[in-house]
């Protein structure tokens, strides 16, 4: 297998902070819910709440992190995803494909929920077209003007 997604580790923090090169991809990426600029040290781990929001890197064959991503589970029987990025030097040959599947397989896996949702902003074109493509599916009485809240059954 070319890719491994796995528990991120602090090695891979600087890694994934240093992708996120302005305060528009920082906002982009997660909300306005994470600060800017993301930490790149310890302190990353509470400004994604990591304990209570697992999060997972996308290892290369190298061991190199390409990819990270986060799901927690808001009721029983469902799980949100967020914060999925790639490396902007990786992106445009499949990984976020990868990434998301291999999430969204693990998520099932670990928490038997029986549906995935997402939100993303309507104009981030490329991360909309993933999802959709991955089957998820816009949910239109709980979008905004702005974002889109997509959700995928597993089952
Ligand atoms: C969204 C993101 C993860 C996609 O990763 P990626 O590795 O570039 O995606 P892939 O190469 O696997 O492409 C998968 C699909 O995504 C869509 N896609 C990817 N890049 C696209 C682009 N520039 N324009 C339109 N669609 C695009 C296509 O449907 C593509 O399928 P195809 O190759 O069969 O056409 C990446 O662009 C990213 O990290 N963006 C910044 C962070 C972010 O915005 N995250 C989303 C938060 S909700």
């Amino acid at each position: 297998m070319d890719h491994l997604l796995q528990p991120v580790l602090p090695a891979h923090f600087a890694v994934i902070a240093g992708w996120l090169d302005s305060p528009a991809a920082t906002l982009r990426w997660a909300g306005p819910g994470v600060p800017i600029p993301l930490p790149a040290d310890d302190a990353f781990a509470a400004a994604l709440a990591l304990p209570a929001r697992p999060g997972w890197a996308l290892l290369d064959a190298d061991g190199t992190c390409v990819g990270f991503g986060q799901y927690w589970q808001t009721t029983p029987g469902n799980t949100h995803l967020g914060r999925i990025i790639v490396s902007p030097q990786a992106r445009g040959r499949g990984l976020g494909r990868v990434l998301m599947t291999a999430l969204c397989a693990e998520a099932v896996r670990r928490t038997a929920s029986v549906q995935l949702t997402l939100k993303v902003y309507r104009e981030n074109q490329a991360a909309v077209a993933l999802y959709r493509d991955l089957g998820f599916v816009a949910s239109e009485d709980a979008c905004t003007p702005e974002l889109l809240f997509m959700a995928r059954r597993t089952a």
